[in-house]
């Protein structure tokens, strides 16, 4: 599939050896499947849909989104689509993680040929013929990187899939891959309450060339402006273990969305396209991805693109919320041992 961007929403290119252009927001799918409750599936397509003809290129989803369910529902999705459609969508997929029948996580595998399988069941349910940027979602402990990595050299070699990714690695990670093949980008979350990639997974990425496609953008919702502290969430929704989403930690990080309220309120946008724009602003390298879910969340998040912030607004929303501000880790403890993006180098 090609990128054939819509004027509406501006590219951005994804690294530089070679580059990708993308969209400046992509769409992450993951929430269509999985992890934050029941997701409607018409209404799923037809998100899918108008992203597309809106001109959003970049679709986000994992193996292990529903265990297949978002890939199906993406295939889906695109077989409804005229080709000229249907040939802007660039697929980016994570793999390796493994599944019980339950739900659980049972942990990683990144062993070459658990690279070619994923690989080819992907491309089944997705009904394409490649695979436009693939990576592990989180590195298998048991397998050094640069086999997994050179495992997706050989399918890119093979003309299965076009880019390399990488997920939630840490600078020495990203260096061991880069020094094994051509690195697209690396996803890892960014937003104004997750900062921790600016002191040396950014500056890597800048050194070496690769882009950044950032996701909790939103930090999952709790900093959309629409986030209810009662919500009923179910037991399998990522929320109910997350800490921030906890007690106090919930009530504090709260607090912190009424300050950007205001700040939003000033400017005449919303809570969510705030948090957006700022990470845009972050830099032409990064693209962020947004978990909307309903054309209402798309509609709005598409609107961040129209958010110019200037000195003063950033300085003023540094201000309201500074790096560090939030309270509670970003995944429960047994999920931050798995992320290689923070251990310390
Ligand atoms: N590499 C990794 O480790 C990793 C991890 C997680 C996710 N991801 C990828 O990144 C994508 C984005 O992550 P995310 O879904 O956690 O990010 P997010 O955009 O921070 O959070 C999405 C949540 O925010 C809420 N929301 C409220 N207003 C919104 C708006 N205007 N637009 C979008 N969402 C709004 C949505 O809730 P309602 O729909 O309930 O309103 C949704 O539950 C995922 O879909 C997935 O593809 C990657």
């Amino acid at each position: 599939m090609t990128a054939t961007p819509h004027p509406a929403v501006p590219t951005r290119t994804l690294g530089t050896s070679p580059g990708v252009p993308v969209s400046a927001l992509g769409l992450g799918c993951m929430g269509m499947s999985a992890l934050y409750g029941a997701a409607d599936r018409e209404e799923s397509v037809a998100t899918l849909h108008t992203a597309l003809e809106a001109g959003i290129t970049l679709l986000d989803t994992g193996d292990f989104y529903g265990m297949g369910h978002n890939e199906m529902l993406i295939g889906e999705a695109l077989r409804g689509l005229s080709a000229d459609l249907r040939d802007r969508a660039l697929i980016s997929v994570k793999f390796g993680a493994l599944r019980s029948v339950e739900g659980g996580f049972l942990g990683y595998d990144g062993r070459p040929a658990a690279v070619q399988n994923f690989a080819a069941y992907s491309l089944q349910r997705l009904g394409t013929d490649h695979i436009d940027i693939y990576r592990i979602a989180r590195v298998d402990p048991d397998v050094p990187i640069e086999e997994t990595v050179g495992a997706i050299a050989d399918l890119v070699r093979a003309g299965h899939v076009r880019h390399i990714g990488l997920s939630e690695v840490g600078a020495d990670t990203i260096r061991r891959a880069a020094a094994t093949a051509p690195i697209s980008d690396l996803q890892i979350e960014y937003s104004l309450i997750s900062r921790g990639i600016e002191e040396e997974i950014l500056p890597v990425c800048r050194e070496l060339g690769i882009g950044v496609t950032t996701y909790g953008v939103l930090s999952r919702g709790l900093i959309s402006g629409h986030w209810q502290p009662d919500r009923a969430l179910d037991a399998r929704d990522f929320r109910t273990a997350s800490p921030r989403f906890q007690g106090d930690n919930l009530r504090h990080n709260l607090g912190l969305v009424e300050t950007l309220r205001a700040i939003a309120e000033e400017r005449g946008v919303s809570v969510a396209q705030l948090a957006i724009a700022w990470v845009l602003a972050r830099g032409e390298d990064i693209v962020p991805l947004v978990g909307s879910r309903t054309r209402k969340r798309l509609s709005e998040a598409l609107g961040a693109l129209d958010v110019t912030l200037d000195a003063g607004d950033l300085a003023a929303i540094e201000a309201a919320v500074p790096a560090g501000a939030a309270a509670g880790d970003r995944y429960p403890a047994e999920q931050m041992a798995h992320l290689d993006s923070e251990k310390k180098s």
